[in-house]
């Protein structure tokens, strides 16, 4: 049924318990998904998108663990199943992943067609010719040849390969697909056409998809709705379009104005001052207060509430109709970054005279 909600996520909070302290990589996750529908997950490095992606499958590693919140996955409460359970009722059947880097660990030794047979042995038993069948069927949907099934992995080139684990990600036929960075170390040209294929798999298939990337200018054409996170925070979830249109949160303002746009002329691209929050203690308040070119004294204190505006939803001070707040947002804009201030402090930093690249790449290890 279209517009059925197949996955219900609320107030999900994922932390690695580490012996430096908790990492607060996901706190309090809002969101549904619904059937056929997708979802663009954009944010900087380190702002706990994989940690998500993690948690809906209920496979999120030590020192990781789901402290709270729910996930409702068509009926189904994952954050109460056994390891067993997730590996035996979920994965795979009803949501799988593409995971970051994916095809680099794809087994030298064993031809494509031995690994991708193995999802559909394990959970249904088909083996032999109807395995080979189905498996063929699906690498002509990703548009491989189908002789790919007896090559070895290393004959083939990165796209083929990323081809590959997206067949293998739909042979069960999950409602829900995951798609964590899936083009990032691929040419330009070969991402276009991946990301193209995997829109018309959506329509054709009718699966719902989620995709992942700290690049937000690869979802304006896959994505319903968008989800844009902060330091662990969704700060701003809608319909892509009205948010590449006209964004609210000053975090994702600034991510959108990073863009390249060939269509305008312009010498310089916005950027993000500073860099993202340690997430064992995070900035108070407000975790993009100390970047923030909005920012007011209220945002160093109080955490924002998630605001609906115009059908937006935005962790955001600015959208408070508090009127305390709203007295502050007059009182404190001189506290805000100054762009210019900001622009030479960062160039500083950088030691160069330009900055080429709007986003921060790679802050820390993944
Ligand atoms: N295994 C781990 N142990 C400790 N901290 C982790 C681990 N994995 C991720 N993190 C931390 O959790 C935060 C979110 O990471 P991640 O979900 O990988 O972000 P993203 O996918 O957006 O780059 C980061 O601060 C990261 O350092
Ligand atoms: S709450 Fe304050 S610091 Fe945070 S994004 Fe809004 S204006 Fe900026
Ligand atoms: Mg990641």
């Amino acid at each position: 049924m279209p517009g059925e909600t197949v996955l219900d996520v609320e107030e999900l909070c994922t932390h690695y318990l580490t012996s430096d302290g908790e990492v607060m990589a996901l706190d309090d996750a809002t969101f549904k998904l619904h059937r056929g529908e997708s979802i663009g997950i954009a944010g900087e490095s380190g702002c706990g998108k994989s940690t998500l992606a993690f948690s809906l499958l209920n496979q999120v590693q030590p020192p990781g663990e789901i402290m709270s919140g729910s996930i409702d996955l068509d009926g189904i409460e994952v954050t109460d199943l056994s390891e067993k359970q997730a590996r035996r009722e979920i994965r795979w059947k009803k949501i799988s992943m593409v995971f970051q880097g994916a095809m680099e660990i794809m087994t030298p030794v064993y031809t494509v067609g031995h690994q991708m047979v193995e999802p559909l042995k394990y959970h249904k038993d088909i083996k032999g010719k109807e395995a080979r069948r189905i498996c063929e069927r699906y690498l002509e949907l990703v548009n491989l040849d189908s002789g790919i099934f007896d090559r070895y992995p290393h004959e083939l080139s990165g796209g083929q390969k990323q081809r590959v684990i997206i067949a293998t990600s739909l042979l069960l036929e999950p409602d829900i697909v995951i798609f964590d960075e899936p083009t990032t170390a691929l040419d330009v040209v070969v991402e276009a056409r991946i990301m193209n294929d995997l829109k018309r798999l959506r329509r054709e298939l009718d699966i719902s998809m989620i995709f992942i990337t700290h690049d937000l200018s690869i979802l304006a054409e896959v994505s319903d709705n968008l989800a844009i996170m902060y330091a662990g925070w969704i700060v701003e979830f809608g319909s892509a379009f009205d948010i590449y249109k006209d964004p609210k949160h000053p975090y994702t303002e600034k991510l959108i104005a990073a863009i390249p746009d060939i269509r305008k002329d312009i010498d310089r691209l916005e950027f993000i001052p500073g860099v993202p929050p340690n997430l064992v203690n995070p900035p108070s308040g407000c975790r993009f207060h100390p970047r923030c070119h909005k920012a007011m004294e209220v945002c160093k204190e109080l955490e924002p509430e998630v605001y609906n505006v115009d059908g937006v939803k935005v962790k955001c001070h600015l959208f408070s109709e508090d009127e305390d707040i709203a007295e502050d947002e007059e009182a404190s804009y001189e506290t805000a970054y100054d762009d210019e201030t900001a622009a030479e402090a960062y160039e500083g930093e950088l030691g160069t005279e330009e900055v080429e690249d709007g986003i921060e790449e790679e802050p820390m290890e993944e």
